[in-house]
């Protein structure tokens, strides 16, 4: 390894993320008391032109009335492509209580568009003397965000989670598909007149990860759009954790169980990895670097695995 050690992204759950158009204001007590981690008012793309500017003072008076409990709340700003999103960075935080803890920025291409937005939250940040900073998030949804992954993930120290976002993802890269997330049909390899479907995420999910992990962010997985295919949905997310995400947005309410089982360890998981730790420990003891559990080699390699495994559920534990 290189000297440089790995840091840790923020210790914190994400799990799910909730999101519901700022347009909608009924829905957010009923987000506030659903079980996500992280929960998403949008300003972008859920919310038509016209009511941009209501539900910002929506969202902006939510921030402050609404019991958020200890989850982190996020507000998803329109892309630095639009007329709005400056507005929407200067009401935030001019007009917003403190309770407001991060904001997603959509569509990012490079590290210059989160420079521009880091440059316009400290001046807006010192002149009203906020004292808790502001924390990013963005969203990977463009051949641009995906070809300058690793400069966005290293661009601010603001920055605490990276998503992926399918359905402009998708569109920006021109891909054949309307389907947001999930097994696209033509995506398929033949063998013996068999169809075996592929994954066409998983690059960009994996180069997701790898940039996040090198730089201390936290990766996770957009959206899935077909809310009535749960199967569909866990399958999505058990392919993200087994790369390495460590959460899922929701679009509905019912998605957040589903994404919360996949992103907790479970209890067999962590036993599991336990009983290796210890049998390493044992090894150890025998001065050996090397052994045996259930009938597989588990070496020093594998105290690092399965310490993921039970550092994320005693995270989660105690949080
Ligand atoms: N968060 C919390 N509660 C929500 C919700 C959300 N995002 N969406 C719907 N609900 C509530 C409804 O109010 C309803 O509550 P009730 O049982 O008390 O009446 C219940 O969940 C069932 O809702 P349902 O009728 O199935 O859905 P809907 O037709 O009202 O809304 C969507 C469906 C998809 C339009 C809505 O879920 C939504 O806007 N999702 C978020 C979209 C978004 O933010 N997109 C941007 C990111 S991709
Ligand atoms: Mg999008």
């Amino acid at each position: 390894m290189s000297f440089r050690i790995q840091p840790t992204p923020p210790a914190r759950p994400n799990r799910c993320q909730l999101f519901g158009p700022g347009s909608r204001p009924a829905i957010f007590d009923k987000m506030a008391g659903s079980a996500a981690d992280v929960i998403n008012l949008d300003l972008e793309d859920s919310v038509a032109p016209s009511d941009k500017d209501s539900a910002r003072a929506n969202i902006i008076q939510a921030i402050g009335d609404i019991d958020w409990g200890k989850k982190t709340l996020s507000v998803r700003i329109n892309g630095l492509d639009t007329p709005y999103w400056y507005r929407d960075v200067v009401d935030l935080l001019e007009k917003a209580s403190d309770r407001i803890d991060q904001i997603m920025i959509p569509k990012v291409g490079c590290a210059a568009d989160i420079y521009a937005v880091d440059a316009l939250v400290t001046a807006v940040e010192r002149a009203r003397g906020r004292t808790r900073p502001i924390k990013f998030e963005v969203i990977i949804e463009s051949a641009a965000g995906i070809a300058h992954v690793e400069e966005i993930a290293a661009a601010s120290p603001r920055l605490e989670a990276m998503s992926l976002g399918a359905a402009d993802f998708a569109a920006s890269m021109g891909m054949s598909t309307t389907g947001i997330g999930g097994t696209q049909e033509n995506y398929y390899m033949l063998h013996d007149g068999a169809k075996h479907w592929s994954d066409p995420w998983h690059w960009a999910q994996a180069a997701i990860v790898a940039a996040c992990r090198t730089h201390g962010v936290l990766p996770v997985d957009g959206p899935f759009g077909d809310f009535s295919d749960d199967e569909g949905f866990r399958a999505q997310a058990l392919r993200s954790a087994t790369l390495g995400m460590v959460g899922k947005w929701a679009i509905h309410p019912k998605q957040v169980a589903l994404a919360n089982d996949v992103f907790t360890p479970s209890e067999t998981a962590v036993a599991e990895a336990r009983e290796i730790l210890a049998a390493m420990e044992d090894a150890k003891a025998k001065g050996e670097g090397a052994t045996v559990y259930k009938g597989r080699l588990v070496d020093i390699a594998s105290i690092k695995q399965a310490e993921v495994i039970v550092k994320q559920a005693e995270m989660i534990a105690g949080y």
